[in-house]
């Protein structure tokens, strides 16, 4: 990764990741995830799941600077999570964040999926996107708790949940019931 930046108002341009990309993104989420502020992805993972992936890039005279990473997985027909966001450290709080968001619910919307989901620690930051904190213990998709059981900090966890509907996007009218899941044990 480049040196530290300081910018006003950057040029920020939001496109979907390529393989280049992987090992910016995994050291963007490492450097986040050493300090608690999210899970771990393995280089494997990220490569894997590079369709859904986007990258954020701020332009400059000397061309364009890697800036973010954000992911749109689908759960189900009526969800998908937003997921592996990270915006560049040295660089939070310029809307890089909000853009890598909305390009998820472009394309949330443009394959019809009716909600977004995210697991996160930044609450706030998802409340400006327009997402609700909901109480996972009640509320969530059945799908996302499935996902839960591959994660190391399943007992314990700790992140919170939030969800926004996307208005004018219906649920699919031939959607399939998902399997049940039992909600776990020793989630708070
Ligand atoms: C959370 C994160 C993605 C936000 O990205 P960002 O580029 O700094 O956010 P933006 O500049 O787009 O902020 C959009 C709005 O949210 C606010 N905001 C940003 N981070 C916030 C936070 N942690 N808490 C509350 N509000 C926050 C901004 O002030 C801004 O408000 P405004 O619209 O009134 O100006 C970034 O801080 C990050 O990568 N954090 C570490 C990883 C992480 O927490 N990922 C989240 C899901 S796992």
């Amino acid at each position: 990764m480049s040196d530290s930046l300081t910018l006003d108002n950057p040029v920020i341009t939001v496109r979907p990741a390529d393989t280049e990309d992987v090992p910016l993104i995994f050291d963007n989420i490492s450097t986040w995830a050493a300090q608690g502020k999210m899970l771990v992805r393995p280089m494997q993972n990220i490569f894997e799941n590079m369709r859904d992936f986007y990258v954020a890039e701020i332009q400059t005279d000397d061309g364009p600077i890697f800036a973010g990473n954000g992911a749109l997985h689908i759960l189900w027909g009526d969800i998908a999570e937003v997921r592996g966001l990270a915006v560049r450290p040295d660089i939070v709080t310029k809307g890089i964040g909000k853009k890598l968001v909305e390009a998820c619910e472009l394309e949330a919307r443009r394959i019809g999926i009716p909600t977004l989901f995210a697991w996160t620690y930044s609450v706030g930051f998802f409340e400006k996107c327009g997402f609700k904190l909901i109480d996972k213990t009640k509320e969530l998709h059945p799908r996302v708790w499935s996902e839960c059981l591959r994660c190391p900090f399943f007992v314990g966890c700790n992140e919170n949940g939030v969800m926004k509907r996307l208005v004018g996007v219906p649920v699919p009218a031939n959607l399939p019931e998902p399997p049940p899941t039992q909600v776990p044990p020793g989630i708070r």
